[in-house]
This record gives C-alpha cells, structure tokens and sequence, in this order.
C-alpha cells in the first residue's frame, strides 16, 4: 500500500513537472494562443479608415485651407481597389465599353452614384474624406483612362427637351438635326467607335444588313435592347420619335 501511494505520488508530481515544461516550450498557456501582434497591426490598420470618418465633421475638413487633391491622386487612393481590377463589377479602368454607358448618363448622375453609392459602389468609393470636388476630380480622371466625356449637366434631359414642338418622326429632314444631337449625346459612345461591337456610323457593310430589317426591327431593338446594345441605347429620358430620328440619322449616314 505504501508503495502504492508512493508510486501515485510520484507520477503526480512527474504530471505537474510535464505541465510546467510544456508550458515553458509554448511561451505560456493561455497567452500563446491570443491574438498575433502582427494580425493585431494589421487588423488596426485595415480598421483604421473608420475612426477617420467624422459625423458631420466633413464641411469643417473641407474648410481647411487643404489643396485639393488631383483625381489620380485619389483614384491610387481609394478607387484603384476595384475599378483596377472590375473587382465587385465595377466598371474597368480604361475600358472604354464600360465606361461608354455610364458616361452617357452625364457627369450629375456619375457624381451622384459616386457620393451617394451604387448597388456594390461603395458611397465616395470608400474616400470617406475626399471632398466632392475631390472625387470629381477621380471621376473626371476614371472617365479620361476610358477615353470618353459625360456632358457636365444633365446629359439626356437637354436633348429630349425639344422634342415637343415639331412632328419629328413625320419628317425625317426636320429631324435629323435633333437626330444627330441625340446620336452625339447617346449613341456616340459605341457607335462612334463600334465599341462592344456596335456597328459603325457610316459603316455600309455593318449596316446594310441591319437595315434590311426594316425601321420597325431596328426600332424594337433599339426601345428594348439587342444583345450588348442597351435599351434605349442608354438615352432613358429619350421619347420613342427622339431614338426613332438618331436611327434615321445613323442609317442616313451609313447607307
Ligand atoms: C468597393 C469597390 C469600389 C471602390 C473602392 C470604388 N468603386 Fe466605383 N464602382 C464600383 C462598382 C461595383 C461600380 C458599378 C456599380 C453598378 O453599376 O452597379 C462602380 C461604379 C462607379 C461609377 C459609375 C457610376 C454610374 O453611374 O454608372 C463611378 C463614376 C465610380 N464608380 C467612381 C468611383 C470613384 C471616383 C472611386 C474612388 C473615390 C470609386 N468609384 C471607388 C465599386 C467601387
Ligand atoms: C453601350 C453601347 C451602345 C450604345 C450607347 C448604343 N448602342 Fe446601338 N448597338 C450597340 C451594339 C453592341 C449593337 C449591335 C447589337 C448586335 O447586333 O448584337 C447595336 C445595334 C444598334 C442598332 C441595330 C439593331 C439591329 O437590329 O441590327 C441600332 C438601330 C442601334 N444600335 C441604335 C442605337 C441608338 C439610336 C443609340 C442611341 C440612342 C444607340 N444605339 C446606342 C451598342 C450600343
């Protein structure tokens, strides 16, 4: 029996002696298995850009005698993360069939989904202190690496405008001028440039066989999209005789 409990406490006292050893080898227990330094580093960092944002506290920073900075300066910054790569969707950097149709929407509606966000588009694209002059700027800078220009104002509403007035889809000498404007502010993008593979204007061997079709063909699908040609052609404030004259308009200059 003796030699029984000194056995027994023999091994307990070797068990405690393994436990203190192990605990030694790791660097101690409990604290070996928290959080890594360097995850932590760069947890704060990656975190960091919300302790920037300042309720309400943006007019103040704008104020601040800070020169604004230039678009690609902000584009590195903040909006490289996904138009570099279309990740999320986003539009490429300098892919001008991307860029065409938004572009077309005009420079108002662009900067409103940039503040404001769009569906993955984050709202200021994450530069939760640029100013808007500043994310104007990475706009204007996205817009130039894809080679097109959205008009300053309100892109389509000038040109549905004067619509009323004249019986345009009746004549279509009238209307090749509002054809022409509507074609310039909508059409351009792609069929300037045949981007997406858009038949050119004032390609005859693109567009003959298309306009064999028939106006009423080529009007259906230019009201509710063909293939990568998109309803309306992007022009959603144009009325049916406004696309109607820029069809007339691109066949005129394509036959
Ligand atoms: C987290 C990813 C992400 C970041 C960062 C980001 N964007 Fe975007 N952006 C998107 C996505 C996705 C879309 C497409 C949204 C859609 O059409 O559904 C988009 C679309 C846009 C558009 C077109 C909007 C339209 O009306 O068609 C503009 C302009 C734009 N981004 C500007 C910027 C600018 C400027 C920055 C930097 C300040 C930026 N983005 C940063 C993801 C991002
Ligand atoms: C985003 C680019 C884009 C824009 C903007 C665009 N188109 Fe197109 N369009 C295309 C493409 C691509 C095709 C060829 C589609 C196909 O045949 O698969 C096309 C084809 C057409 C056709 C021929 C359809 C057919 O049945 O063969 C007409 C007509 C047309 N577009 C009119 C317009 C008008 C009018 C506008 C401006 C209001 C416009 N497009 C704006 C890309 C565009």
């Amino acid at each position: 029996m003796t030699t029984f409990v000194g056995i027994l406490a023999a091994l307990v006292v070797i068990a405690f002696a393994f436990y203190f050893i192990a605990r030694g080898v790791t660097g101690g227990g409990e604290e070996a298995n928290g959080p890594d330094p360097r995850m932590e580093a760069k947890i704060l960092e990656n975190i960091a850009p919300v302790e920037n944002i300042r309720v309400g506290g943006s007019a103040a920073q704008d104020a601040a005698p800070r020169a604004a900075r230039s678009g690609s300066d902000v584009y590195a910054a903040a909006c490289i993360a996904c138009h570099a790569a279309g990740a999320a969707g986003a539009p490429k950097t300098g892919d001008q069939a991307a860029w065409a149709p938004r572009a077309a929407q005009g420079m108002d509606t662009l900067m409103s989904h940039t503040l404001n966000g769009l569906n993955a588009m984050p709202p200021k694209g994450t530069c939760a202190d640029c100013s808007e002059e500043e994310l104007r700027n990475a706009v204007q800078h996205l817009l130039k690496e894809a080679g097109v220009e959205a008009k300053g104002g309100q892109a389509a509403a000038p040109a549905a405008a004067p619509a009323a007035p004249e019986a345009a889809a009746a004549q279509p000498a009238a209307a090749s001028g509002k054809g022409k404007e509507i074609y310039q502010a909508s059409c351009f993008a792609c069929h300037g440039t045949g981007a997406a593979g858009a038949p050119k204007l004032g390609d005859q061997a693109a567009w003959a066989p298309r306009i064999d079709k028939g106006m009423d063909t080529l009007m259906q699908h230019t009201l509710n999209g063909f293939n990568a040609m998109p309803p309306k052609g992007t022009c959603m404030a144009c009325s049916d005789d406004d696309l109607k004259a820029a069809v007339e308009y691109m066949i005129a200059e394509s036959k």
